[in-house]
């Protein structure tokens, strides 16, 4: 954990304010998902795992994503792009934060400070059909300034 801060510290350090194509990060790998990411904010790198890695989505898994914040989150909206082999499927829009209403414990955070969501997430619903998945989710605050954007692809090849 403390070299996943550091790295996430180091990262930003190194490259204050340089436009930069991020690394590829793999999230998890077994024989029937694969999934990896890439950080899709030119400013910072996006620190994130996924444990255990199942193919199901209806399993409890735990989600940790960090990122150290550029500007302060008093509102927070997720957008998601989801595709599907090549072809885009939706897009969805979601209010995580809200001014009156504050839904997670990263909201209100101020500029500077370092953000670390680690939960169990449930998405619910089947196994992921065999295939080539694409998410694009990006978090926006207030001033419409993207606070993460990452990448993911997710491969499924059902063994059975
Ligand atoms: C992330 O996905 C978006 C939307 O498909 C794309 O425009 C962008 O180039 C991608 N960025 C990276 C770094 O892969
Ligand atoms: C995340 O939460 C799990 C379970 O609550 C805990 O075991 C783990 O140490 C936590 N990790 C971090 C980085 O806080």
């Amino acid at each position: 954990m403390k070299n996943f801060v550091i790295f996430l510290i180091i990262s930003q350090l190194l490259f204050p304010g340089e436009m930069k194509e991020w690394p590829t990060h793999t999230i998890c790998k077994t024989e029937e998902v694969e999934a990896y990411y890439k950080s899709c904010d030119p400013m910072q790198d996006a620190g994130l795992s996924m444990d255990p890695c199942y193919r199901s989505l209806g399993k409890r898994l735990m989600a940790k994503i960090g990122v150290i914040l550029r500007q302060d989150i008093n509102l927070l909206y997720m957008n998601s792009r989801i595709g599907y082999n090549g072809v885009y499927l939706f897009h969805e829009e979601k209010t995580l934060c809200e001014k009156t209403a504050p839904k997670f414990s990263f909201c209100g955070k101020k500029k500077g400070e370092f953000v670390l969501y680690n939960h169990s997430v449930k998405i619910g619903g089947p196994s992921l059909p065999k295939g080539e998945y694409f998410i694009n989710l990006e978090l926006i605050n207030e001033n419409n300034y993207i606070i993460a954007c990452v990448n993911f692809t997710v491969y499924s090849h059902p063994t059975v």
